[in-house]
């Protein structure tokens, strides 16, 4: 029987997924890369992308370490053009389709788990949950997430929650506060402004015309919440 996933109501993954925007998240593939220079990585390490869209940063780890590879994401649209770029690029990355709160994966399986602009999406104790029970003892968390710079109105933390379809806007207090409850220590946090990439796209056919909206209504989000809807790394050890 084929299983059905609870997608969360939110026209900017439908423009994610439509548009087919690879590192869709602040810093880019360019950030993952820096990142990964201070992790230690091989061809014998074990990789989760939790919410892999395209899979830009997975078929990136498998193609430069030659590590053994998973992706997963809950949207069918990602899941198709992760597993074609994979295809294309002759890589042996397994993509899943499955929501981030219930992975079907064994425990202990994982060096790594990164999550690159997910966790804001979903219910962030079940899926801290999964990840600390999917890495080995001793693996590494590393997550680029949406972070609030100070305590938004409700008005405005309703704005932004029903634009992206984020379950919850948390500021760094809350990240560690939730990481250290996960099971998580030696908890870092970066700020690397200085790194960007130009996106990626692979277009759909099927583009809804109310989904060319959401780019002007992404860069009017942009200018507003300036300076307060940020970013951090965060990285942690089980
Ligand atoms: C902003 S995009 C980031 C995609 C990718 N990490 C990247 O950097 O390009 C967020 C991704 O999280 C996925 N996602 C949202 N909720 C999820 C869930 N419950 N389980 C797995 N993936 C989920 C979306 O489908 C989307 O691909």
């Amino acid at each position: 029987m084929k299983k059905v996933f609870l997608i969360q109501n939110s026209k900017y993954l439908d423009f994610l997924s439509k548009f087919g925007v690879g590192g869709a998240h602040p810093g880019g593939i360019n950030l993952t890369e820096e990142i990964f220079k201070a992790e230690s990585v091989s061809n014998t390490s074990y990789i989760l992308d939790v919410g892999c869209g395209t899979g830009q940063t997975a078929a990136y780890l498998a193609n430069k370490y030659e590590a053994n590879v998973t992706g997963i994401d809950i949207n069918s649209i990602m899941v198709a053009k992760a597993k074609r770029r994979m295809k294309k690029d002759r890589l042996p990355v397994k993509i899943l389709q499955g929501s981030i709160e219930k992975i079907p994966l064994p425990d202990q399986k994982f060096d790594i788990i990164i999550s690159e602009s997910v966790l804001s999406f979903v219910n962030k104790p079940r899926a801290l949950k999964e990840i600390y029970r999917l890495l080995k003892s001793g693996g590494r968390f590393i997550a680029i997430e949406f972070t609030i710079n100070q305590q938004l109105e409700e008005q405005c933390e309703q704005e932004i929650k029903k634009f992206y379809g984020f379950d919850s806007c948390s500021m760094k207090k809350d990240w560690v506060a939730l990481l250290e409850r996960a099971g998580f220590k030696y908890i870092r946090i970066q700020n690397n402004k200085s790194i960007s990439s130009e996106p990626e796209f692979q277009y759909s056919e099927d583009i809804e015309p109310e989904l060319h909206e959401i780019m002007d209504k992404l860069y009017d989000m942009h200018i507003k919440y300036a300076g307060i809807l940020d970013y951090r790394i965060y990285s942690c050890t089980k």
